[in-house]
């Protein structure tokens, strides 16, 4: 009886070892596998901890949304206010943009405005605090589930990272089919943004349709993305 015991327990201990070397072997691999399939996932890593770590979220490849956060005291590098045309009303906070954007955001606004659309900014920059307003602001208003749809929580905003900004038209309806909208669809690209949010993608995006959220990426990403019509979370897993 005492045999059959310590030949359960031998065989307990084997089966734990097993279970522990398979484990840890499919996480070895699985790292080796993700530093293997080349830069874009590296980045995409890298980012994680960069966010994390509050250095150098400047890369126009950040990926900011509800699983890969800022930290509170995270500040772009540059901030600066473009020469648009804002809103009415619009803070001062929310004029800044990320230094890298303020050429492209021009030339997209000035493009535009030489093909008979005019654009207007609404919100660049928030910080982790005016997110945080925002946010609850919008709780309030609407209630979590709709909050949740279009307003992103504190610490998981790309208006954060200052390289992106909603853009509205004179009279403040930003939605598809009107010609500002259409146009900002069909070109941002041209100038290295993207429509973040775009339609049928919230099961990837986390956030609905947003016609109005453009991202700077850079002109390489911006043009594949649009080509392919796919979001920047698919664009940096490819
Ligand atoms: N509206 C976008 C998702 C934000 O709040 O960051
Ligand atoms: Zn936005």
């Amino acid at each position: 009886m005492k045999n059959r015991f310590k030949n359960i327990l031998v065989l307990i201990i084997i089966a734990c070892g097993f279970w522990y070397i398979i484990q840890y072997e499919g996480l070895r691999l699985k790292g080796i596998d993700f530093s293997l399939k080349g830069n874009k996932l590296e980045l995409n890593q890298k980012d994680k901890l960069v966010n994390k770590n509050n250095i150098n979220a400047n890369t126009a490849l950040v990926l900011v949304n509800s699983e890969y956060g800022l930290d509170k005291n995270y500040e772009p590098k540059d901030l600066t206010i473009p020469s648009i045309s804002f809103a009415s009303g619009v803070n001062e906070e929310e004029r800044h943009v990320a230094g890298i954007i303020i050429k492209p955001l021009e030339e997209l606004v000035s493009t535009a405005k030489a093909e008979g659309i005019i654009l207007i900014g609404n919100s660049g920059y928030r910080s982790y605090k005016s997110q945080k307003n925002t946010y609850s602001s919008r709780v309030k208003s609407e209630g979590e589930k709709l909050a949740d749809a279009y307003v992103a929580k504190p610490g998981f905003s790309e208006h954060q990272t200052g390289l992106c900004i909603d853009i509205t038209n004179k009279d403040r309806y930003f939605v598809k089919g009107t010609k500002e909208a259409d146009w900002l669809a069909k070109n941002c690209y041209r100038f290295g943004f993207i429509i973040r949010y775009p339609y049928g993608k919230k099961n990837i995006t986390g956030i609905e349709y947003e016609p109005w959220h453009i991202r700077y990426v850079g002109k390489e990403a911006a043009k594949y993305i649009y080509d392919n019509k796919i979001t920047l979370e698919e664009y940096l897993e490819k």
